[in-house]
């Protein structure tokens, strides 16, 4: 069986983590018997540099007809100019809008060997296994009109946080489904107390209650969210939000893992292939320029993010969870990239981006039992997918 990805390699640190990704993901195609035919687009500030749009139109379709893409990093201060008319982020717009992907799913874990890489007390981080599920095609980052103004009283700035139940309705679904094949909690998160649009969102929810009775859910505030993400991280399972409140969360939560550059995360809609939904993985750091070309960026997020892939576009278990057991061991070894390894310390090792993924390639194999398992138990049954 041959799989086809679109590869985009993007900017900054971009290529190099997914070049580690790659590496991982053909060895492990290699060791379950498949092979993955990849094909590079050139999107985000490259895209600008080269053809003056941040993603060209065709190569939007060879993204859309793939069986998955998978994403290193887009943007950095040679396009951060304010007044640009085109910047490399609206291509992840283009893409997220364009292939209807409106749920992006960023697990958070923490592997017991990175508990003293994160700021936050181990006892804090004890159990800690949330999973948040971001809209990612609607609210503020879509929301019309959203633009400068020149006015009698100055200059006007605004943009539009919009909602129709539709989308939440759909997003929120997945949200349970996807809560029904972990602890059963689901915690849903706005700010009803201020916005029209929480308030409609907190209604959709409910309405969806009495199709998973199972499922128990509650209603949380995004600021008072943010302080529980500290102060009782490990109280979370799902987490269901908004665009905005979910890309700020997110980053928060990250520091639980340790490492902005350990996590993972799949967007998806319900558009499927022959193998499973289609979707874009991605790390979640961004593309850290000052780190671009010196072998240091942690590629494990991308590896991770290939896992996912694995599992919920082409239909493979195996690799995938192979992969995050592989991760898993070469974190049990001691192996330590720089942003998890401040100061040389006895019995790690430190290694480079390329480094890591040969670490992880060389512990490729069938899962162990009873090995802890990074990201495993988040994503349900991705070929049954959610009932509709
Ligand atoms: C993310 C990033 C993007 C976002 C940026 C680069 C536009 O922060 O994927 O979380 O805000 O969605
Ligand atoms: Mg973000």
């Amino acid at each position: 069986m041959t799989y086809r990805v679109v590869r985009i390699p993007g900017d900054g640190v971009g290529p190099e983590v997914l070049a580690a990704g790659r590496s991982v993901l053909d060895a492990a195609a290699t060791t379950f018997g498949f092979s993955i035919e990849w094909t590079d687009i050139v999107v985000g500030g490259g895209a600008i540099d080269a053809f003056g749009v941040p993603i060209r139109e065709e190569d939007l379709e060879l993204a859309r007809t793939s069986d998955a893409v998978y994403l290193g990093a887009i943007g950095g201060p040679r396009w951060d100019d304010p007044s640009a008319p085109v910047r490399p982020e609206q291509a992840l717009f283009a893409l997220r809008g364009g292939l209807e992907l409106f749920a992006n799913l960023r697990p958070v874990t923490v592997h017991p060997a990175l508990v003293h890489s994160s700021p936050v007390r181990a006892d804090l981080l004890e159990g800690v296994d949330l999973l948040i599920v971001r809209e990612l095609t609607s609210g503020l980052y879509f929301g019309r009109p959203s633009e400068e103004r020149a006015t009698a009283d100055g200059r006007v700035a605004v943009d539009t946080l919009w909602y129709t139940d539709g989308e939440i309705r759909r997003v929120a679904r997945l949200a349970f489904e996807l809560a029904r094949g972990r602890s059963k909690r689901l915690t849903s998160v706005d700010k009803a107390n201020v916005l029209a649009s929480s308030r409609l969102w907190r209604k959709v929810v409910d309405e969806l209650r009495p199709d998973y009775p199972d499922v128990e859910v509650e209603h949380r505030l995004v600021d008072a969210t943010a302080m529980l993400l500290v102060k009782r991280p490990a109280s979370f399972d799902v987490l269901v939000t908004e665009n905005l409140f979910g890309d700020i969360l997110s980053d928060e939560a990250s520091v639980l893992a340790g490492s902005l550059g350990m996590l993972p995360s799949a967007s998806v809609g319900d558009r499927r292939t022959a193998h499973g939904l289609h979707g874009l993985y991605e790390p979640i750091h961004g593309s850290a320029p000052h780190m671009a070309g010196t072998d240091r960026a942690n590629p494990i997020g991308a590896i991770l993010s290939g896992a996912m892939l694995c599992r919920w576009s082409l239909g493979r278990e195996d690799a995938a969870a192979a992969i995050e057991s592989a991760v898993s061991r070469a974190l049990d070894d001691g192996v330590r990239t720089a942003d998890l390894m401040p100061r040389d310390e006895e019995g790690l090792e430190r290694v480079g981006t390329a480094g890591m993924a040969e670490a992880i390639v060389a512990r490729l194999g069938a899962p162990v039992l009873g090995s802890p398992v990074l990201g495993a138990p988040v994503l349900g049954d991705p070929i049954a997918g959610p009932a509709r």
